[in-house]
């Protein structure tokens, strides 16, 4: 496929030697759960790239440097389940980000999204989001976690996921060409039960051993 300019795939050493570990089914739970965390760490590294910064000086041992820090809230948003484990990591990274989750699931026969949890305050309180999910298939969980962001009112939003189907590039971007896309992979297409294929199976039963 033609990938979108706002389409960003990895080519960091690090995120395709991971990201083969966490393919492999042999992989077992533990590892899979670490492996999740890592890859996101990485790719929020490479999303966050333009996180606009105020200048603060800073007195050190020797005298005054000047630095920087993060003018923006930045808030992590995983859709559930999948997502959740994508957020500890990056919340290391960014202690003062606030976490957002957003319950969606895929309904088996129609693969639509269905939301079933969303305690977002009337007014937002970010002024940046990462969507965070590993995996983007259809699109239809992802664009619908979009409009729900929109809605609130937040004006930048970034995905990060770990591996997408062309498919749902397609009908993500096509929705929202105004929200970048960051991934680890575009693997070849999915089937008929909408899984990715090659993908890496069910992230969420992986994680959390429900398979
Ligand atoms: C998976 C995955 C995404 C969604 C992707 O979740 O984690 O959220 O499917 O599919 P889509 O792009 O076709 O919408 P699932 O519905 O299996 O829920 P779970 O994470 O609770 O297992």
């Amino acid at each position: 496929m033609k990938i979108p300019a706002n389409v960003h795939v990895s080519t960091h050493p690090l995120v395709k030697h991971k990201l083969t570990l966490l393919r492999d089914k042999d992989t077992e739970h533990k590892k899979f759960r670490e492996l999740i965390r890592e890859l996101a760490m990485l790719l929020a590294y490479e999303a966050l790239m333009d996180l606009p910064l105020s200048e603060r000086s800073v007195q050190t041992p020797m005298g005054t440097a000047r630095g920087h820090e993060l003018l923006e809230k930045v808030g992590l948003v995983p859709i559930l389940r999948a997502g959740l484990g994508m957020v500890e990591g990056i919340h290391e990274m960014i202690p003062g980000a606030q976490v957002w989750h957003l319950g969606i699931y895929r309904d088996e026969k129609t693969l639509r999204p269905v939301s079933y949890y969303n305690k977002l305050p009337v007014d937002p309180t970010v002024q940046v989001c990462l969507l965070l999910d590993p995996m983007l298939a259809t699109g239809g969980s992802a664009t619908a976690a979009i409009e729900v962001l929109k809605d609130w009112g937040v004006r930048r939003i970034k995905f990060v996921g770990l591996i997408a189907a062309p498919e749902g590039v397609q009908v993500v971007t096509e929705a929202h060409p105004d929200v970048p896309l960051f991934l680890a992979a575009i693997d070849d297409h999915l089937n008929e039960q909408g899984f990715i294929v090659p993908g890496l199976g069910d992230a969420g039963d992986r994680q959390f051993g429900t398979a």
